[in-house]
């Protein structure tokens, strides 16, 4: 696994974007041969939302023939309700880009079936050819996507219960109020996300130090699903300094050391 050490947000947020960017370019989409991108949601990824919409801009990467997956979604929530993943992927990001709208899914948080919704989701990926990059956050318990601590590390999408520190945590986008935050998302699973061709997992702030301990130097285990990434070819973590808090020096001097050609892709 690749552990790419920033010294702040923004250019954590600049490296992933131009990462994100590069695999776009390196690939060369048609409309015949999309390039399938699975995108999170959370603060963790604002930044490199808009510094993927500033290069879009400058035309430094299109979204033309790009498909999205969206990892997660809450249930109960209409597309439409603020904190709905739909309203924030198009409030930060798919308004602001050239991708057509047909080219984006995100799981239906009010379907009737939500075993269907997750069948026919991990379909069409397959029916897409199966996901090039797949970009995460974390929560501070180490989940990717809505996989809590406990979830199978094979798992597939489907329905998962919230933990209370999730609900905790989450519960600042609804007016701090616990009661508000819905009790059960639609995810994609850890199975699903390993199954991508690369991830990328974004890790900013203090409270994450100790997931990023976990996934890097702990072993690789259900309580901490992010840790699964390092059963993965090519996994990476963008991280920036305050999130290394728990890691030991001798490794913070490893990762700087042999990724010190690479850190600088940012401009
Ligand atoms: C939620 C999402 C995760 C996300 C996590 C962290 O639980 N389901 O995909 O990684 O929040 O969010 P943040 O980036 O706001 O810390």
């Amino acid at each position: 696994m690749r552990l790419i050490i920033q010294p702040d947000y923004d250019k954590l947020s600049l490296w992933a974007a131009k990462y994100v960017a590069e695999c776009i370019n390196n690939n060369k989409p048609t409309a015949e041969k999309p390039f399938v991108l699975g995108l999170p949601t959370g603060s963790s990824p604002i930044g490199m939302y808009k510094a993927l919409i500033e290069l879009n801009k400058r035309g430094e990467v299109t979204f033309e023939n790009v498909i999205t997956f969206n990892m997660d979604e809450y249930v109960g929530l209409p597309k439409g309700h603020p904190q709905s993943y739909y309203t924030f992927m198009w409030e930060n990001f798919f308004n602001h880009v050239d991708i057509k709208p047909e080219n984006t899914n995100i799981l239906d948080g009010l379907t009737e079936d939500p075993k269907v919704e997750c069948e026919q989701f991990e379909e069409k990926i397959m029916a897409c050819g199966g996901i090039d990059l797949f970009v995460g956050g974390i929560g501070p318990d180490g989940h990717i996507a809505f996989n809590e601590p406990g979830s199978s590390l094979s798992s597939r999408t489907r329905l998962k219960t919230l933990t209370k520190d999730t609900i905790l945590a989450n519960s600042r986008f609804f007016d701090n109020d616990v009661n508000k935050v819905p009790k059960t998302a639609l995810t994609v699973g850890v199975g699903t996300v390993l199954d991508s061709k690369e991830v990328m997992i974004l890790v900013n702030g203090a409270n994450k130090s100790q997931a990023l301990y976990q996934a890097i130097e702990g072993g690789v285990t259900h309580m901490w699903t992010v840790s699964a990434l390092q059963m993965h070819e090519k996994g990476i973590i963008v991280c920036d300094d305050a999130a290394t808090h728990d890691l030991k020096v001798g490794t913070y001097r490893y990762f700087k050391d042999i990724e010190s050609d690479n850190l600088l892709m940012v401009s």
